[in-house]
């Protein structure tokens, strides 16, 4: 059904973005067999044969759904059934807040990209908590992305990282620390060393009594020094990995954060930066995520030397197609190669021909 998404889209783009992203979630909520329409089923022969090993849980498909698609974990049943290998849901806060004026989202169709100044609408811990008991993952691993709610005063961040830590620690297969978002006042702040340690300390003597795999997400906004000031704080509280990254600001473009091509080529750098500095610690995974929209974008991040990447604009303007493309690619490779699956190739990279390289 390739032609679905495509039509859909049409249709879709003479909305407005956040009425029919919220209409398009509460659909796949209600029908998440919708799925079958995109023809994303893994034979139980194939099982293993895209999977990627990580330091923290592997993944069935090296590409995973962002966080901010689906804050409040309406459509796990249906984001799970499409080849996505995890997804990870929220922003999720303790409390439930509205997030900033409308509009706030807006399309840039001609670079396949986005702004968003939403500021972590979603309908609080409890809420996501209960559709998460309520909701099946077939299988897929489910992440879940925290943040802390606009009225708690930056110096007890912590605080709300700590009550969403003990919260979803026992649902999910992983968490992440979100302190990247342009659209809380003072949250990037957060990534200043002083304060994400006061974060990642306090989390300490929890995680050691309730062990959930740990990541943090980062801005692309941020240099050279400031990345390894990061992957020193990371090594120092066995963090799982880093999300690198969310959304960049571009002022000419007005408030809020970038996604999609207009974000590729920052924060690709940030991510090379990451990835060259975790290359000496193999405990840390770097998932890879902005501006991520092809095969080919996959196989650059492989060869900088990540394994899996996250999508969110993409999504929304190829769809599921995307994902059934990226498979393509893969397949091509493996093919062509002569090997079995995702993870030997990851393992024989530099013996493989470069798909790309005519
Ligand atoms: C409308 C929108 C809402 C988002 N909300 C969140 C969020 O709540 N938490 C988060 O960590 N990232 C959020 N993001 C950032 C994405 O997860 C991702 O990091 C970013 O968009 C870059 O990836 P992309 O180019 O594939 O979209 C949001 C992005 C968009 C476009």
């Amino acid at each position: 059904m390739k032609l679905l998404y495509p039509l859909f889209k049409k249709i879709a783009f003479s909305f407005d973005p956040e009425v029919i992203h919220e209409y398009s979630i509460r659909v796949l909520s209600d029908y998440p067999l919708l799925s079958e329409l995109f023809d994303q089923k893994v034979s139980v022969s194939e099982n293993d044969k895209y999977k990627v090993s990580l330091n923290g849980p592997s993944w069935s498909f090296p590409v995973g759904l962002a966080a901010g698609l689906d804050k409040n974990a309406l459509a796990l049943d249906f984001f799970s059934r499409l080849y996505f290998g995890a997804i990870e849901v929220g922003t999720v806060t303790p409390k439930p807040q509205d997030g900033n004026p409308k509009p706030r989202l807006f399309r840039y169709p001609e670079t396949e990209s986005l702004r968003n100044k939403m500021g972590f609408n979603n309908g609080g811990a409890e809420k996501v908590l209960s559709h998460l008991l309520s909701s099946t993952k077939n299988n897929k691993v489910l992440g879940v992305n925290l943040g802390k709610n606009k009225i708690t005063p930056i110096d007890k961040a912590w605080e709300d990282y700590n009550i969403l830590y003990r919260n979803f620690s026992k649902i999910s297969d992983y968490l992440v620390i979100n302190v990247s978002s342009p659209n809380t006042p003072g949250l990037r702040g957060l990534q200043e060393s002083d304060a994400l340690e006061e974060i990642l300390s306090s989390l300490g003597q929890i995680r050691s009594e309730d062990p959930c795999p740990l990541y943090l997400k980062i801005s692309p906004d941020i240099d050279k020094t400031h990345a390894s000031a990061i992957i020193n704080l990371a090594k120092k509280y066995s963090l799982t990995g880093i999300i690198a990254t969310n959304t960049t600001i571009m002022k000419e473009k007005g408030e809020g954060g970038i996604s999609g091509k207009l974000c590729l080529e920052k924060s690709r750098n940030v991510r090379k930066w990451i990835l060259d500095e975790a290359r000496e610690c193999p405990d840390l995974d770097v998932i890879g995520v902005g501006g991520i929209s092809s095969f080919k974008d996959l196989w650059d991040f492989w060869l900088a030397g990540g394994k899996a990447v996250q999508i969110y604009t993409a999504f929304i303007y190829q769809g599921p197609n995307i994902l059934n493309q990226i498979k393509d690619g893969i397949d091509d490779v493996l093919t062509s190669n002569g090997i079995k699956s995702v993870n030997e190739l990851l393992e024989n990279l530099e013996k493989v021909k470069n798909p790309f390289k005519k």
